[in-house]
């Protein structure tokens, strides 16, 4: 396997509580143990750096309103921006591996379909990443899409978030039908975008979850190189 001259950066996506977090550890561990030489990292969104683990503290606790949607909207970019140009793109830069648990896509489902925030929002801050970097897009190579049943996702996050010391619960804690519309916007997202996204059924054992990601990266890597060739 050979990692492309881009890079590889890969994404996880999918309603709360869907497991992508744990699945973002196996596959960061196996990708370390296969490539020794590079740098792999794992990061997640919001947060990731120093600047962006504050904004997240921000947007994850507190009351509903704490935020108008567009006051959101700009604050997960803020972080982005931070977290891309310090940290992803510096790895990506030197061919490594980045493995990380949410990116824009959340931000397309939560705050462009949860909340209402225009595409034409999204595609004016967008513009301001292709300045970032010539040599490399901010589109994640591949993306995983956990799809859970948003019941099910939404109380598994509930419990957790129960022995949490500090509680980021102000997504879990907006409504059902709000979660439902979550699913859906993913489910589109992958309709739209079915080169980079693969949707998994998140209600299979870690176990299988992992390998079908790891079978998956495999060819997806044989892919690049052959169509390269
Ligand atoms: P987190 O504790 O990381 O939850 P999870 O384990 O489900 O990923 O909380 C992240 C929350 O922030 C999650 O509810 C989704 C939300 N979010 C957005 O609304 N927009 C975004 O751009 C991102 C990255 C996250």
């Amino acid at each position: 396997m050979k990692i492309p001259d881009t890079g590889l950066f890969i994404t996880f996506e999918g309603g709360d509580g869907s497991g992508k977090s744990v699945q973002c550890s196996l596959l960061y561990e196996k990708l370390k143990t296969f490539f020794p030489y590079l740098s792999v990292m794992q990061t997640r969104e919001p947060g990731g750096s120093e600047g962006a683990e504050l904004i997240r503290k921000m947007l994850l606790t507190g009351d509903q309103d704490r935020w108008f949607p567009l006051s959101e909207f700009l604050l997960f970019y803020a972080a982005r921006y931070d977290h891309w140009c310090r940290k992803i793109l510096p790895v990506l830069q030197q061919k490594g591996v980045v493995v990380c648990d949410r990116f824009f896509d959340s931000s397309f489902v939560y705050q462009g379909i949860g909340r209402g925030i225009p595409k034409e929002f999204f595609q004016f801050l967008h513009k301001m990443f292709d300045y970032s970097a010539e040599d490399r897009s901010f589109i994640p190579d591949r993306t995983y899409i956990l799809e859970i049943d948003p019941i099910i996702g939404v109380h598994r996050s509930n419990c957790r978030q129960a022995y949490a010391s500090q509680k980021e619960d102000r997504f879990e804690r907006i409504d059902i039908n709000f979660h439902k519309k979550i699913q859906q916007g993913y489910l589109k997202i992958a309709e739209e975008n079915q080169q980079r996204c693969k949707i998994i059924q998140a209600n299979q054992s870690i176990e299988k979850i992992h390998e079908e990601i790891w079978e998956d990266i495999q060819i997806f890597l044989q892919k690049s190189v052959d169509d390269k060739v």
